[in-house]
């Protein structure tokens, strides 16, 4: 069991400890060119209980054993067995600890899966989440064992000047032949998914930073040559992440030097490796030339996020994989909150929610659910999705929202002092909660186990003569793939009674059925139960899952009427975008459902004329305001229209009301771009973003309602910051394709900014997205383009990933020359790197809801590709379970 070697199912109900308890490990990484070797002690002993003939199994993937002794003698071949995948070994002593030395030999050069340790532009990097120390060494690689790792690096002076690893530094020195060495010292237990050693010639940016109880921090985040400048952004984002943590959640720093290291190759986002955070440089490197907004955005994020696990997620680690929301949720959840007292709070609420619709709704309701918490896996890297991280945050936030703020730190406080040091589980979790409010969560640890979006229907009821307002809500959850259970769950639901004043009315509540009322929350804890409110001499406007306190689908029997008031008097600003982003996903959704080719109107007037009221109102943020006008994308409204989908439907839908708000704005978006226009330099603050973010979307709209492509145009030529350009560009190829100026202002890009990957995956990312008629031969000439290449997950994102989530148009063509161009490619990246194979090959997972025709072409092409007998497990578990 807790073995994925074999192909077979992980399963939570199968959880044990490991016979052997580790206690130490002791570790020297010889880098060559071509190679490196290692040698491991650990220090062992059979656990109290376990019988004394039981074998240690220890944990390998493609690795070659060098040496194993025991107490520093060999080990005789019939005591052990060695094979790529494992190493076991028997007759090792009764009661008494004990060393065993493992040696390997590893080639980082041939490590193509980015997995373990590797080389990126030369630098030797390690990636060990969630299982690639078994690619170093042979170990028990897994969360639940925990040690101190002292780590000895040696590597050639010239070739790696810098050495480190995690913990601190306590020796340094030079060895013959022109190599050196260093020595670090991680005092803290930790599992090995969190062990990370990088060498190589590096700059750096150094600064210190002092806690609260004055303790001294080296930070220091490592570049490849030439671009430590450019880390100043992520630099300020740290040192305010570490600042919020001591007076958000009381978390201090507890090394004496924390590191960042950019790496250009690199399959996610980034690691928390305890003191040695390895980031994708994507996070970490940029400036107003060549980074947008919404990487800034990025950077700050990441850092906070990756900082934030040192707390969670470090210090209190998993007990086993099926646990990983216990850590990625609880993170996500605090990153969450932090940018939205670093930035602006509503706007963030609206962006996270944005993010959980577009990417974990579908998840949820598509034949890749899982419960928050899985019950089994064949591979566990399928297992960082959407719903294990943002709605893993909802189900934190949901918990704050029940306990309320205080209540919330009482419990955050009990989970840090009751299991600091240890591998935990959800249970030991929600105790703390439960201890420290006095409340049961029983039924609400429901939440982590029960797949699915429920979905809330709310009725109201006016009764003028007994001026009492009722409220039904009733909740249900359908079986969906994962065939989990739908027993109702707690649902905290913020509201307002708004008066025609726009203002809330705090009228007496009374509930009946499962639900209670606290303050402006409604607890509902059964399927059905009214809420009645006395004493109202009106009817008021019910304001209804307020930031969305609970991840559902809202059904609620609103008048159009009702909500065109609502969305300009609620006081809640979340509700007022939810209110016109509802509106106009149901007219999108409906119209989506209507032939190819017909012309009635997407939207209505009065929803087009209520957008442009909010978009007109000075006295909301900017940032708000762009907000209100992004529309949802393609897929989103593909999921509303819910079945017999037809993509250029979808389209051409979205591209009529873009256009009708564009022309009947018209007026007001160019007074607005006049009023955003600035010569103030560059600030990458959520303001100034606010403005650029409001001011290109009136931009888009323009150009959108008049088909006159030339003030994108001057606006890429007289740019000067990427936040502006790339909007420009991006209006140009997505909407004038046949232009000009398009294929120059292209080729302008290109040639500025042809020397920076990260800012070359923005132009082929612009062009794989672009929905023309020859968009599959267009992106098959990107991947013939010099600069593409299959071994950098940035660059396979920018043009396969952003192709097939981000074209619709093309990846769905009718004759399924999309669905084939990219089958084709999953199974070229799959030899090179199976996680991002599968990652990407998530995109298929619609298939069902689509017309008959592109539905037979998408199911064969998956069926052909799970068939094929050569996909690495990664890749197959995703094509096997889409077509459940
Ligand atoms: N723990 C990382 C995070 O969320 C995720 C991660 C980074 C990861 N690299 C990975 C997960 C590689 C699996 C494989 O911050
Ligand atoms: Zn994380």
């Amino acid at each position: 069991m807790l073995r994925t070697d074999d192909g077979q199912t992980v399963k939570l109900s199968e959880y044990r400890p490991t016979d052997f308890i580790l206690s130490g490990v002791e570790m020297t990484i010889q880098l060559f060119e071509g190679r490196a070797d290692i040698v491991t002690h650990l220090r062992l002993q059979r656990r109290a209980g376990v019988a004394a003939d039981a074998a240690l199994h220890l944990d390998g993937d493609d690795l070659l054993l060098e040496s194993l002794a025991l107490d520093g003698n060999i080990v005789a071949p019939q005591n052990y067995e060695a094979t790529p995948g494992s190493l076991v070994v028997s007759n090792l002593p009764e009661s008494e600890p004990f060393t065993l030395t493992v040696e390997t030999r590893i080639v980082p050069e041939q490590n193509t899966r980015l997995m373990g340790l590797y080389r990126s532009n030369g630098i030797w990097c390690t990636q060990c989440e969630a299982e690639g120390f078994r690619r170093i060494t042979y170990f028990l690689d897994r969360p639940d064992v925990l040690a101190p790792y002292k780590v000895r690096i040696e590597a050639d002076k010239a070739a790696a000047p810098v050495l480190l690893s995690n913990g601190n530094p306590v020796e340094t020195g030079d060895l013959p032949d022109g190599r050196h060495f260093a020595v670090w010292d991680d005092p803290f237990n930790k599992p090995s998914y969190l062990f990370a050693i990088v060498a190589g010639d590096l700059d750096a940016m150094l600064e210190t930073f002092t806690t609260a109880s004055g303790r001294e921090v080296t930070l220091g985040i490592y570049t490849e040559k030439g671009r430590a400048g450019q880390a100043g952004y992520a630099m300020d984002a740290l040192k305010r992440s570490m600042v919020w943590d001591e007076r958000r959640f009381g978390r201090e720093y507890d090394l004496d030097v924390f590191n960042v290291v950019a790496i250009a190759d690199f399959n996610m986002g980034a690691m928390e490796n305890k003191g040695l955070n390895i980031f994708n440089h994507k996070y970490v490197l940029l400036d107003s030339n060549i980074a947008t907004d919404a990487d800034y955005g990025g950077v700050e994020t990441v850092i906070a996020h990756e900082y934030f696990h040192n707390w969670t997620g470090n210090r209190i680690t998993c007990r086993d994989w099926f646990q990983l929301c216990l850590k990625e949720g609880l993170t996500v959840y605090r990153d969450q909150e932090f940018s939205a007292d670093e930035r602006e709070p509503t706007v963030q609420r609206i962006s996270s929610v944005r993010r959980l619709k577009a990417h974990q709704f579908p998840e949820d309701q598509g034949p890749l659910q899982h419960p928050v918490r899985p019950g089994e896996y064949r591979e566990i890297n399928n297992f960082y999705t959407a719903t294990v991280y943002d709605k893993g945050a909802e189900l934190v936030r949901m918990i704050a929202t029940i306990l309320g703020r205080e209540g919330f730190r009482k419990g955050m406080d009990l989970y840090f002092e009751r299991h600091d040091g240890e591998a935990a589980t959800i249970e030991d979790f929600l105790k703390c909660f439960e201890d420290a409010s006095g409340r049961d969560l029983t039924q609400f640890a429901l939440w982590y186990a029960q797949a699915g979006t429920p979905t809330l229907s709310v009725s109201e009821n006016y009764d003028s003569a007994a001026r009492r307002h009722e409220v039904t809500f009733r909740q249900v959850l359908k079986k969906g793939a994962a065939g989990t259970g739908t027993a109702p769950m707690p649902l905290p639901i913020r509201f307002g009674l708004v008066g025609r004043n726009g203002q809330d009315n705090d009228a007496p509540a009374r509930a009946s059925g499962p639900a209670s009322v606290d303050g402006d929350v409604i607890l509902l804890e059964g399927a059905e139960a009214t809420v009645s409110f006395e004493g109202l001499g009106e009817r008021p406007y019910l304001s209804v899952l307020r930031d969305f306190s609970a991840p559902v689908t809202l059904e609620h029997d609103q008048s159009e009427t009702d909500r065109l008031a609502l969305a300009r008097l609620d006081p809640n600003l979340f509700n007022r975008w939810r209110l016109l982003s509802d509106l106009v996903g149901d007219a999108l959704a409906t119209a989506g459902r209507r032939p190819l080719g017909d012309q009635t109107a997407a939207l209505g007037d009065e929803v087009v004329d209520a957008i442009l009221a909010s978009i007109g109102d000075r006295g909301l943020e900017p940032a708000f305001r762009a907000q209100v006008l992004g529309l949802p994308g393609e897929p989103e409204v593909a999921r509303q229209v819910g079945e017999n989908v037809d993509p250029d439907r979808v389209h051409e839908v979205l591209e009529s009301a873009r256009a009708a708000i564009g022309s009947k704005g018209m007026a007001l978006f160019e007074s607005l771009r006049d009023e955003l226009a600035s010569d103030a330099p560059f600030s990458p603050d959520a303001a100034s973003a606010g403005r650029r973010a409001l001011s290109n979307a009136a931009l888009a709209y323009i150009t959108a309602g008049s088909g006159d492509a030339q003030s994108a145009v001057d606006q890429y030529e007289s740019a000067s910051n990427m936040t502006d350009r790339l909007a420009a560009l991006a209006i140009l190829s997505h909407r004038f394709p046949e232009h000009p100026a398009t294929s120059e202002s292209l080729d302008d890009f290109y040639k500025r900014f042809e020397t920076d990957e990260l800012v070359l995956d923005k132009w082929f990312a612009l062009q794989a997205v672009a929905p023309a008629s020859n968009a599959v031969e267009a992106v098959t000439r990107l991947t013939e383009h010099p600069r593409f290449t299959l071994r950098n997950p940035n660059r396979v994102r920018a043009v396969v990933g952003s192709f097939a989530a981000g074209n619709q148009v093309a990846f769905h063509r009718p004759d399924g020359s999309g669905y084939r161009w990219v089958a084709d490619r999953l199974i070229e990246l799959d030899k090179i790197n199976p996680q991002i194979a599968a990652r990407i090959a998530t995109t298929f997972r619609a298939w069902r809801s689509l017309e008959p025709g592109r539905r037979g072409k998408a199911e064969e092409t998956l069926r052909k590709l799970s068939e094929s007998n050569s996909l690495s497990k990664d890749l197959q578990d995703i094509v096997d379970r889409s077509l459940k």
